[in-house]
Formats: structure tokens, C-alpha cells, sequence
């Protein structure tokens, strides 16, 4: 044994961390292998769910008839909110939201009874009668945001940030300019649907596999709706086939019932909703509409800016709050607003209660300022780009409407690189030339950069756990609190603990999340899953190599600060070594503990919630992209011709999964902005695009053709996991250069100095009303 050892040195030349990895469960992925929760194999007994929608936006419930439903081949039971022996509630911050309508039905979609059968094909069929077993006396509905905002109604009060005199200087500006917009709320549109599975276990226990990221507060709900303790349920998570916001808070509707059936009939009970019913029972992203003036100089400087935005929530409050929270402390973006005043108005409408979607509100309201400083660059009659730079936030000194220093600005270092290697200048005259002979099909140009805050806007909610075991084999388990949604947090996690450890990655196995072993865990949201759970495992996994190194310096003879751990070995500085493996079945047989939990809290964060100041976010992330778009004036179609973005990932863990994050998000905020158009009856309140037949999400082959995204590589200034930063939401921001890319297009079509008006999404029949907007004689028929 301790033999010397010829290896370089290990843990520099071997870092688990900073290099691409393939996802953990890549190899499952593309082999159909990964299972989830639809995959696990059905307990003997299983019963299927499938739940009884309101066919009203608003109205009393007077009956159902029950007896006709329980008459339906198959069916097993009829369960409605009087059968919860707990709260009928699966509203996360406020009680408003019941599991099952009770009086009022408050939106068409909303369940109101709950179909238990022996198969799911007779629990669908039962199910759909709920039109003619439900009575009901109809009550006029508010089915806009603009009309809620009107009648004054609301979730949660209105929020105001103020910052400076804004009345004043808005009179004393230069220039003013007034404007409305809107833009439109987005589904997120997980491959997976909502499901959860409950089997009864001994002595009133429940085991519920559900696809959500917060499986702790699917414990809590569960616990509350069935009158029992925490600790009798347990809730499970391998792998979401996306959340995206979605599984955050919404997958409660479907535990909850799933539960109460399963613990009401002692079977296990599951509930697959399809896909036309999530989309007519779930929420999504907030849409928004936005009233706004601002006062700017001859130079494009803005010195005074006024806004409403009206977030339409739906019928319930559900996270809207802290999504308007994050609305209002994005819409700086990455700019510098002397003085300031926003007031969020969350209205409350009779449609599906609307949720978190990656971005959670910063994209509302950092869109809302890249459309004003688009608008006031045509006013002006100079590119955006330039008036973009000169609201930069400027160094390290600038401070927040809601009060937080931003230390770690690189937004000017970052755009001037994208800058040169996008080669704007050129292209943007390039683009000029073309389009002066180009009747018909029209180029656009247009650079937009993101700052985006990290954490919880809510401080409690920056904490972590984990539990890393060590088997006497040398192989690991790391168990953490976060959830996977594909986006690659149990890579990462592995990652840091291999790299902690000395280990190679195949050494170590992250396993499902489970309320069993990580208690009181927050959502993986907010982009911070890996921030947090990373420094949790790594806590965890330094306790364990603390204790390994005490025994090792023994047997090496070393002192304990000169062991490194590298190369799946513990080398001394004599040269000496150990195998990991031998180090731990030693170890074992000392009676030294090879297992640790670890916790993590993120430092430095205060926010008051009256005030809205504070210092809500650890760090940010920036980012700039540069989209050029070709748009069909006769058709209104537009395609993206080539997009290059640059996002700042500190110094990144993996390389390949954020390279990957920059991608998707940035594709799925194309579709937000371009073709997912929800539309609702405009009388009867129904969600009309309720399936991929009517809703268009973007494929493949709406990617950009000419994709070319680079990492900015610079480590993090605060101390993060290894330095790097969130990646998950922040590039979502990236595609707002699409759709301004977009209005340049059209733009140009027009006299010099025209401001077109695009609505968002920014399909064919949008593009086509801006174009006869600014031409109203041009086009005929
Ligand atoms: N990536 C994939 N593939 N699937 C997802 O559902 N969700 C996004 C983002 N990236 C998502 C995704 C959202 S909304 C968030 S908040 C983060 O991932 C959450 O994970 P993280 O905190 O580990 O980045
Ligand atoms: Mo992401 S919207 O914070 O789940």
C-alpha cells in the first residue's frame, strides 16, 4: 500500500468542476430508460383519477349530480371538497385557492370533482359529464387584466416603488413620451404533464411520487388537505420532464387529490392529467400590460420614468406577488433610472390562476424598458443601441430603484465584446443596404443585454441541505434538495462533490429527491438550485473529508494541510499515498462517521417587503445577445437569421449544460415573444389554444440558423460554488433582441424616425397590423 505516487498534481490536473460533463442521465434520456413517474410500475390495485371541470368562468355552485357520475363503468368513487378531512386549500402563500371548487366556481377549467375508477380511460370519460352534472347560476366574469384593473379588482394589494422625484423631473425632461403595451402570458409547456402518484403505507402513512419542484411543499399541502402530520408523508422526486415554473406551486391541485383518494379508498391512486386539461386547469406566465411616461434629454438619456404594470394572476394569488415583486425590480434592467416610480397592480381575473415561468416576472418588467428606450432611439432618430449604452449602469457605485448597489456590473465589458464579435456595425450596414433594395423581404437588427438578480426575493428561502454517504466501497450517494427538471442540477451537484472529494464522477450517484431525507427544502427556483444545493453538498462532503483527512495524515505521516485529495487518491506532500478506497474501509473499521449532512444559507440578503428595498439578490447575472431577423412584408412571417449571444455564467461548472441553458432559454423566450399566442372566448372565458394544434411553441427548426452562443468567462466576485454563477432563468431575457429585432424590420418600411407599434407575440397577424400601421395606403386588400 502506500505506495509512491507517480501522478502529477491531482486536483489540479484533474477538477471535477469547470468541465463539460454529460448530463447524469443523458444515457437514460436518449434510451428511454429514465423513468418517470408514469413509468414506475403500478401497485397491484391502482386506481386512476381524472378530475371534473367547471364549465363556467364564474358563477355559484348550486349541485353536482353525483349519482350519474358513480352510474359510469368503472368508476369507484366521486370525490368533492366536502371529502378533504383537512383544509381544501393548495394556494402556496395565501388560502385562496381551493383544492376542488366549493361555492363559487371562479374559472372555466377549474376542477370541481374528482373521478376515481378502475381504469383512466373511464375515469376521463365519467370525468367529461362534468357539464351536465354540474349546476350552476352564472355570475358575470372579469376576463381581462385591463377590465380587473378597471373594477379595482385585485389578489394582493398594489405595489409602489418610488425612487427620486419622478413627477418633477418628468416635467422638467426635455422630451416626454407616453405609452401602452402589452405583452402576452406563455405556457410552459413541459414534455411531461402533471402527475403524482399516492400509495397508502402503514399506520397512516403516504408515499406520493410527484413531478414537482417543491417537493416539501407538496408534504405541506398534502399534510394540511388531509388533517395529518408532515411527517406521514413523503414525497418523492427522481426527475421532472420539465417544470419551468410550472411544477412549482401547481402540482398541488393533482397531489392533493391523488391523496385524498388514495388515503379515502386505501389504494393506490393515480392522476395523469392530459394535456388539453392541464392547459384548462393550470396557470402560466403572468401577461402583462403596461401604462408608462418617461421624460428623456436630446441624447437618449432617460431622466424620469412613470409605469403601471397590470399583471393579469387569474382567480387566485397563488406566487403572483413575488412574481410582481421581481417584475418591479427588473424593470432597471441594466440601467441606470434617476428618478423612478412603478406600481404593480396584480389583477384578479376568472381565468386559470397564473404561476411561476422561468424568469418569474423579470422578463415582464425588463421588457417593459427595452420597448420605451427602442421607442425613444427611433424618436430620436439614432440606433437603440446607442441609447442603450448610455443608460448603462455605469460602475460599481449605481444603486437600484429598490435600493441595491450594483457592485459586480460587466454589462459595458460584456456588450462591447459581443459587439465586436457579432460585428453590429457592419452588419447593421449591411442590413441597410439590403433592405434599400429589398421591397419585400425586410432585415432587422437589434442588441439587447440582461442583468438579472440572484436568490429569493424572499430571504428565509435561500437555505439548503444535502446528505452525501460515503459507502466502505469508496463509491457515493449524494442526496440534495433540489429537484431535476433536465436542467442538469444533479450533474452539478455530483460534480462538486467529486471534485470536493478527489473522486472521478463516476464515483458518484445523486439520488431522488425525497421529503424523507432533506426536510423543509425550497423550491428549485429563482435559478438558485445549484447555488445553494451545490454549497450544501459541499459542506457536506468537506465534514467527511475532514474526518478522512485526520486518519489519513496518520497513516501518511503528513500533516493534514498538506494532503491533497485529486485523482480518486489522498496524497501526501512526501509523496506518499492512499486510494481513496483503502482510506475509507480504514476508516470504516475506526469507526469514523462516512456520512454528512450539509446546509447552506446565502449571505448578505435583507428586504423589507412594505418598502420593496433592500438587498434581495446575492449577485447578478449579465448576458447581451444580437439577433437579425428577416421578415416577409406580405406575409407577416419572420425567421431568425442569425443570433449570437454572450452570457455570463461566472466561471461556469459545466461548460456543456450552460451552454445548453443559454439555448433553451433563449429558443423558449423566442417563442414567448413571437408565436405562442393564448387566446380565451371572449364571452364564455375558455382557454381556446389549449393544444399544440392552436398554441405554437418553437421546434428545432425555429432555431436561430446561424446560433452562436459563448459563456463570458469570468468567476463570480461573490463567493458562489466555485465562483459561478445562476444560469437557469437570465438567458430567457436574451430573445427580447428578436423581437426588437423584429420592429427594426417593419421599422424600416417606414418614414425615418417611425416607431412602430408590434404587439407581442409578435406572430404573422401582429407583424402584419404593425406593417399597415405605419402604411395604411401601401397595402391593399
Ligand atoms: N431547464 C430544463 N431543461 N427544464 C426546466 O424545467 N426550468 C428552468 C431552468 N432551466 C428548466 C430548465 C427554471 S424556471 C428554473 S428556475 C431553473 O432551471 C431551475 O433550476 P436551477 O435552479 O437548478 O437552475
Ligand atoms: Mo423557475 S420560474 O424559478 O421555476
Amino acid at each position: 500500500m502506500n505506495k509512491p505516487l507517480d501522478l502529477p498534481i491531482l486536483s489540479a490536473a484533474q477538477p471535477q468542476v469547470g468541465v463539460s460533463r454529460s448530463h447524469e442521465s443523458a444515457h437514460l434520456h436518449v434510451s428511454g430508460e429514465a423513468s418517470y413517474v408514469d413509468d414506475i410500475a403500478e401497485a397491484q390495485g391502482t386506481l386512476h383519477a381524472a378530475l371534473g371541470l367547471s364549465p363556467l368562468a364564474h358563477g355559484r355552485l348550486l349541485a353536482i349530480d353525483i349519482a350519474l357520475i358513480k352510474r359510469q363503468p368503472g368508476v369507484v368513487a366521486v370525490l368533492t371538497a366536502a371529502d378533504f378531512p383537512g383544509e381544501n386549500n393548495c394556494g402556496p402563500l395565501l388560502h385562496d385557492d381551493p383544492i376542488l371548487a366549493a361555492d363559487t366556481l371562479s374559472y372555466l377549467g377549474q376542477p370541481v370533482f374528482a373521478v376515481i375508477a378502475t381504469d383512466r380511460e373511464l375515469a376521463r370519460r365519467a370525468a367529461a359529464l362534468a357539464k351536465t352534472a354540474i349546476q350552476a347560476e352564472p355570475w358575470p366574469a372579469l376576463l381581462t387584466a385591463r377590465e380587473a384593473h378597471a373594477a379595482g379588482h385585485y389578489v394582493i394589494p398594489p405595489m409602489h416603488l418610488t425612487r427620486g422625484e419622478p413627477a418633477q423631473a418628468l416635467a422638467a425632461a426635455p422630451h416626454r413620451l407616453a405609452g401602452e403595451w402589452a405583452v402576452g402570458g406563455q405556457e410552459q409547456f413541459y414534455l411531461e404533464g402533471q402527475i403524482s402518484y399516492a400509495l397508502p403505507q402503514e399506520d397512516r402513512g403516504l408515499l406520493v411520487h410527484c413531478s414537482t419542484q417543491h417537493p416539501s411543499e407538496m408534504q405541506q399541502l398534502l399534510a394540511h388537505a388531509l388533517g395529518w402530520s408532515a411527517h406521514q408523508v413523503q414525497v418523492q422526486c427522481r426527475r421532472m420532464g420539465g417544470g419551468f415554473g410550472g411544477k412549482e406551486s401547481q402540482s398541488a391541485v393533482f397531489a392533493c387529490v391523488a391523496a385524498l383518494a388514495a388515503t379515502k379508498l386505501r389504494r393506490p391512486v393515480k392522476l395523469r392529467v392530459d394535456r388539453d386539461d392541464d392547459f384548462m386547469i393550470t396557470g402560466r406566465r403572468h401577461g402583462f400590460d403596461y401604462r408608462w411616461q418617461v421624460g428623456y434629454d436630446d441624447d437618449g438619456h432617460i431622466v424620469a420614468a412613470e409605469i403601471d404594470l397590470i399583471s393579469n394572476c387569474g382567480h387566485s394569488a397563488d406566487l403572483s406577488a413575488p412574481v410582481m415583486a421581481r417584475a418591479l425590480c427588473h424593470f432597471d434592467n441594466a440601467y441606470w433610472l434617476p428618478h423612478v416610480a412603478m406600481h404593480g397592480y396584480c389583477a384578479k381575473t376568472n381565468t386559470q390562476s397564473n404561476t411561476a415561468f422561468r424568469g418569474f416576472g423579470g422578463p415582464q418588467g425588463a421588457l417593459a424598458i427595452e420597448m420605451i428606450l427602442d421607442s425613444v432611439a427611433r424618436r430620436l432618430g439614432l440606433d437603440p443601441l446607442v441609447v442603450r449604452q448610455r443608460n448603462f449602469y455605469r460602475d460599481g457605485q449605481d444603486v437600484t430603484p429598490y435600493g441595491q448597489r450594483v457592485e459586480d456590473n460587466i454589462i459595458l465589458p460584456l456588450t462591447d465584446r459581443l459587439i465586436a464579435t457579432s460585428d453590429y456595425h457592419a452588419r447593421r450596414a449591411e442590413i441597410t443596404a439590403f433592405n434599400a433594395h429589398s421591397p419585400v423581404l425586410k432585415k432587422g437588427l437589434a442588441l439587447t443585454p440582461v442583468k438579472f438578480g440572484i436568490s429569493f426575493n424572499v430571504v428565509h428561502l435561500n437555505q439548503a441541505g444535502a446528505l452525501v454517504h460515503v459507502y466502505t466501497d469508496g463509491s457515493v450517494l449524494v442526496n440534495h434538495g433540489g429537484t431535476e427538471m433536465g436542467q442538469g442540477l444533479n450533474t452539478k451537484v455530483a460534480q462538486v462533490v467529486a471534485h470536493e472529494l478527489g473522486l472521478s464522477l463516476a464515483r458518484v450517484r445523486a439520488s431522488a429527491t425525497d421529503t424523507h431525507k432533506i426536510a423543509n427544502t425550497s423550491a428549485t427556483a429563482a435559478s438558485t438550485g445549484s447555488d445553494l444545493n451545490g454549497k450544501a453538498a459541499q459542506d457536506a462532503a468537506r465534514k467527511i473529508k475532514s474526518r478522512l483527512a485526520a486518519l489519513a495524515a496518520q497513516l501518511l505521516d503528513c500533516p493534514e494541510d498538506e494532503l491533497r485529495f485529486g485523482g480518486d487518491q489522498v496524497l501526501a506532500g512526501t509523496g506518499r499515498s492512499i486510494a481513496f478506497t483503502e482510506l475509507v474501509s480504514k476508516a470504516y473499521l475506526e469507526r469514523i462517521q462516512l456520512w454528512s449532512d450539509g446546509f447552506y444559507t446565502t449571505p448578505g440578503l435583507h428586504w423589507d417587503r412594505a418598502k420593496l428595498q433592500g438587498k434581495p439578490f446575492y449577485y447578478y447575472a449579465y448576458g447581451a445577445a444580437v439577433s437579425e431577423v428577416l421578415v416577409d412584408t406580405l406575409t407577416g412571417e419572420s425567421r431568425v437569421l442569425r443570433a449570437d449571444a454572450l452570457h455570463d455564467v461566472g466561471q461556469s461548472l459545466n461548460p456543456a449544460l450552460d451552454i445548453g441553458q443559454v439555448e433553451g432559454a433563449f429558443v423558449q423566450g423566442m417563442g414567448w415573444l413571437t408565436t405562442e399566442d393564448l387566446v380565451w372566448h371572449p364571452k364564455t372565458g375558455a382557454l381556446l389554444t389549449h393544444a399544440p394544434s392552436t398554441y405554437k411553441i418553437p421546434t428545432a427548426n425555429d432555431m436561430p440558423a446561424d446560433f452562436r452562443v459563448a459563456l463570458f468567462d469570468a468567476p463570480n466576485r461573490e463567493d458562489s460554488i466555485h465562483r459561478s454563477k445562476a444560469v437557469g432563468e437570465p438567458p430567457l431575457l436574451l430573445p427580447f433582441s428578436v423581437l426588437l429585432a423584429i420592429k427594426d424590420a417593419i421599422a424600416s418600411t417606414g418614414p425615418a424616425s417611425c416607431d412602430p407599434h408590434l404587439r407581442a407575440p409578435a406572430t404573422a397577424e401582429a407583424v402584419l397590423s404593425a406593417l399597415d400601421a405605419i402604411q395604411p395606403t401601401a397595402r391593399v386588400g
